[in-house]
């Protein structure tokens, strides 16, 4: 590991608060259609509900994924090769990065993440776990171009990108980071992608609404972190956790749907919601074979081959990088 992890990425003002939080809560509270930004889910108290989600029954991508990188390995191996650094946007897994490491056999691996204390703990999880591989944590914001690490510039490279996080973007802002992947990663780049497939609503459905409830202690711990980061005093309790299949933009959207007419204050602005009235707090992209395939070519990468589970709930891509063409 190296100690390339001095970067002060996170703006705070002097009491502490991350001004991009409050800037981000601010103003979706004050549009019409009440939203706030899915990335803030992630405090530590959201990072472990989310691990949570992951391994209830009815949330199935992780498991798909899982089997797909597990049944797949050889397959997946042969195609990419081995001796490329795998450049993982995100912290890393401890199920499916391990996985895909001992399957092609990469000369080095560069996690980017913009929590350095995810990356520091995972990273150092991953050394230890295979000791000939160099480890090069960045701590970055991987939605623009990164500049990677002077000891991999010369391997070609393989972004990994599993989770179909890649859903909780609306096209536009997906079609961006897969151009910055592009610019990171540098020509003859590869990228494997996870994508969750469109399927049955209710099996949709359940997976963002799982019976336990851990799903709605995820949507509602956003609440109750702008209370306890911003000051707020939202009656958390007037707010319910709701899974909506909206068809025409193929995604599950998570609401927090007030129970009566409320009024609050964040950071000491007045907001008020009247009962039935949303806070949208994070939308999850479906895909088909076709829009998967329309999203890559938009970020400037070509399909080379396609995994699905048993199940065929969930996809796996593995992608190229396409120079950009001017003529149709
Ligand atoms: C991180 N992301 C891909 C998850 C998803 O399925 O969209 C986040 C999540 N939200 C609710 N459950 C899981």
């Amino acid at each position: 590991m190296t100690g390339r992890m001095d970067l002060k990425l996170v703006q705070r003002d002097a009491s502490g608060v991350d001004l991009a939080f409050r800037a981000d809560v601010l103003a979706g509270l004050a549009e019409p259609q009440k939203a706030v930004p899915a990335r803030w889910f992630y405090d530590d108290t959201g990072s472990r509900l989310f691990e949570d989600i992951t391994r209830l029954p009815e949330y199935y991508p992780t498991r798909a994924e899982t089997e797909i990188l597990t049944t797949r390995a050889s397959e997946i191996a042969e195609l990419i090769g081995p001796g490329r650094a795998v450049v993982e946007f995100g912290s890393g897994s401890s199920v499916k990065t391990p996985l895909l490491l001992s399957a092609i056999r990469p000369l080095a691996y560069v996690p980017l993440d913009i929590a350095g204390d995810f990356l520091r703990v995972s990273s150092a999880a991953l050394a230890e776990k295979f000791p000939g591989l160099p480890v090069y944590p960045v701590e970055a914001d991987f939605m623009r171009r990164v500049e990677l690490p002077a000891e991999v510039t010369s391997l070609p490279k393989l972004g990994f990108f599993p989770g179909s996080t890649i859903g909780n973007m609306i096209a536009r802002t997906a079609t961006d980071l897969l151009r910055s992947m592009r610019a990171t990663l540098g020509e003859g780049a590869l990228l494997l992608i996870g994508m969750d497939l469109v399927k049955d609503e209710d099996v949709l459905l359940a997976a963002y609404d799982d019976v336990a409830g851990v799903t709605a202690r995820f949507n509602l711990n956003l609440a109750e972190r702008i209370n306890r980061e911003l000051g707020g005093d939202i009656p958390v309790d007037k707010l319910r956790h709701e899974a909506r299949w909206n068809d025409p933009f193929a995604r599950i959207e998570m609401h927090l749907v007030a129970t009566a007419d409320i009024a609050f204050t964040v950071s000491g602005q007045a907001f008020s919601m009247r009962a039935g009235e949303s806070i949208h707090t994070e939308n999850s992209h479906k895909f088909t074979k076709r829009s998967s395939q329309l999203l890559l070519a938009a970020g400037g990468w070509e399909p080379l081959a396609r995994w699905t589970d048993a199940l065929g709930q969930f996809s796996l891509v593995l992608a190229e990088s396409r120079p950009p063409r001017s003529a149709p």
